[in-house]
């Protein structure tokens, strides 16, 4: 009997040793990501490198000074820095979300058939990137994460009419951000009035059978979602959302299944920098989506989602200080997923 009890006694010491040191750790590891998150954003603040994209013009009045970094863990605590309140559109971020709307709802072939899951090397809005892949490669050998394969993707998206396949859009990205997100009207009119190149896209793989019916139709819904306002806590929650087996961190609804996840993150990977995509990837690791209005996205899977907003972007059409302030941040965290080395950033807590 009285062994029983030493046993027990014993044991429950031990649970309580390794309660607090998780807890030590688990502080431990939130000090690093403030520490450096704020080491990234005071050595980039004052960084004047790259410009606001101005081929649609209301980005080009956007503040170049804007700057917000934000982490979510997968505890759901947020650790931020310089002006994360502000919403910038979210520009091509949102092919990632619509992409995982159509993966959702018609599984992960839908996604490879009809468009294809790989990288172009040309730039985001490449026409001849489909003349490539359909004279040449003779099929859906480009993916959703550039313009031509972005619109597809939109057009895949089932309902009845516009409104009800927008209801499905702007509510996945909500779910995503964790908060009602709605469209900046400046931002929607001003690329609506200079999307010319983007309507010949639409009107291509409608021509070459990629997109099934109404082009037009998806190249204004498209252009629709580009125009989503999003501030850096947003992106980060979205980037949570995908970090964490599809399940937001802020508010515990499950946006899409687990299972899917891992489809979602191969094609950031792969082609989410455009061009630069393998650079990227060669120094971080991470699957991440950028946009021209100056945010870019990173996932470090289990671990956490992290999201810059800065304007100003480099030749490829991506935010200089975003990639800089995420490459930094998630080497300080051990964010690489191929790493094996060291503590992760988020121990224990921020685990499921
Ligand atoms: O279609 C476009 O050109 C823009 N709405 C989105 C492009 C974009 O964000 C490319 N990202 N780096």
């Amino acid at each position: 009997m009285r062994g029983h009890r030493r046993l027990r006694q014993a044991s429950a010491a031990l649970v309580a040793i390794s309660a607090s040191a998780a807890l030590a750790l688990s502080l431990h590891a939130q000090g690093n990501i403030q520490t450096a998150v704020n080491a990234a954003y005071a050595k980039y603040r004052t960084l004047q490198e790259g410009k606001n994209a101005d081929y649609i013009p209301a980005l080009a009045k956007v503040d170049p000074n804007l700057f917000g970094i934000a982490i979510v863990t997968g505890d759901g605590k947020v650790f931020t820095a310089g002006e994360v309140g502000s919403e910038v559109s979210i520009q091509s971020i949102s092919k990632v979300f619509t992409m995982a709307r159509v993966i959702q709802d018609q599984g992960p072939d839908a996604i490879e058939k009809n468009i294809g899951v790989d990288a172009t090397g040309m730039r985001f809005n490449s026409i001849v990137s489909v003349e490539f892949a359909k004279k040449l490669l003779g099929g859906p050998e480009i993916n959703p994460l550039v313009n031509p394969g972005a619109i597809t993707a939109t057009s895949m998206v089932k309902g009845d009419s516009a409104d009800e396949v927008w209801a499905k859009i702007i509510g996945t990205y909500s779910d995503f951000a964790g908060r009602p997100l709605s469209v900046l009207s400046d931002v929607y009119k001003s690329e609506s009035d200079t999307n010319q190149r983007n309507q010949a896209i639409g009107m291509l793989m409608y021509a070459y059978e990629y997109i099934k019916s109404n082009p037009a139709q998806a190249t204004d819904l498209y252009t629709r979602q580009c125009s989503v306002g999003v501030n850096a806590k947003d992106l980060a929650a979205m980037a949570a959302t995908l970090a964490f087996g599809g399940k937001n961190p802020l508010t515990g609804k499950q946006v899409l299944s687990a299972a899917n996840v891992p489809y979602v993150l191969a094609v950031m990977a792969t082609a989410g920098l455009y061009d630069d995509s393998g650079k990227w990837l060669y120094h971080t690791g991470l699957p991440a989506k950028s946009g021209v209005g100056g945010g870019i996205i990173a996932v470090s899977p289990g671990n956490f989602g992290i999201a810059v907003v800065s304007p100003p972007l480099d030749d490829a059409g991506n935010s200089v200080r975003a990639q800089k302030a995420i490459r930094d941040i998630s080497t300080a965290l051990n964010g690489n997923p191929y790493s094996v080395k060291g503590e992760r950033a988020v121990a224990t807590s921020g685990r499921r």
